[in-house]
């Protein structure tokens, strides 16, 4: 499918789960070519429920012997504020479907700290981007797994917040009006100096969302979903054919 740019695709499956699938896969192949050029794999996992299939595929026969898990560091793209073991963490919920099942080391997770004061997590969270992930420049991910809303939000970029605000920043923490409520969020800095992105969509509700960010105008306030755009690296979009349903060309 045509997309902004040659390093844009757009891989449509025919359900969620063909999606889950399809997810997983990918972070199988991008584990494997990572951990063979640099001996290790760093990912930020998308949160809401749409990975979990995924998270539950990576972590099951056949696709769980496939990656050397000892080498994959896990981080997060977005975090509620909420304790750890609340039903509404990203980590909770990632937790339970990906890394207590694989036997992850508390030292290979790196979670964004939703029980401190908001920003303080924030700049914490920055800190430890530099510290493991930074060679002097923005902290490269190999791999950033995202999700997208039925309003175009992605991570914890969400409409009516200027996504560019406060540029300098590697993650923040909006008050998010909607939820009443603060999120800890990777910047669109750090999005887009990743090796490569993968958004997983899937379900009627985002079709609308889907074709106005793939088809129209690049509008980063309106839709922040938008802003990714990785400045070296490959950005792929699983999407089914629910969520493709407006998309020309199909
Ligand atoms: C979050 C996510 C968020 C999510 C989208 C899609 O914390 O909720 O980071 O950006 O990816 O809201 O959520 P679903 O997968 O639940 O549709």
């Amino acid at each position: 499918m045509s997309t902004r740019s040659e390093r844009e695709h757009v891989r449509v499956v025919a359900d969620e789960s063909a999606l889950a699938e399809a997810v997983a896969e990918f972070v199988v192949e991008r584990a494997g070519a990572a951990i063979a050029e640099r001996g290790r794999f760093d990912l930020a996992l998308a949160g809401g429920s749409t990975p979990k299939a995924a998270y539950a595929l990576l972590a099951a026969p056949p696709l769980r012997s496939r990656v050397a898990w000892e080498l994959v560091r896990f981080f997060f793209g977005d975090e509620r504020c909420v304790p750890p073991t609340d039903d509404q963490s990203n980590y909770k919920m990632a937790n339970d479907a990906l890394l207590a099942p694989l036997g992850i080391a508390e030292s290979a997770v790196f979670r964004m700290r939703g029980e401190d004061e908001p920003h303080a997590a924030a700049s914490a969270y920055a800190d430890i981007l530099r510290r493991e992930l930074s060679a002097g420049g923005t902290p490269a991910f190999d791999a950033i797994m995202l999700g997208m809303g039925p309003d175009g939000h992605t991570a914890s970029l969400f409409p009516g917040h200027d996504p560019f605000e406060d540029d300098g920043a590697l993650v923040r923490a909006p008050y998010v009006e909607k939820f009443a409520a603060h999120r800890i969020t990777l910047t669109p800095q750090v999005l887009n100096a990743a090796r490569c992105v993968a958004i997983a969509t899937s379900g009627t509700q985002k079709a609308a969302a889907l074709a106005a960010v793939l088809e129209g105008p690049r509008d980063p306030g309106k839709y922040p979903i938008s802003v990714v755009a990785p400045v070296d690296g490959r950005l792929t979009w699983f999407v089914d054919r629910a969520a493709a349903a407006q998309l020309g060309g199909r």
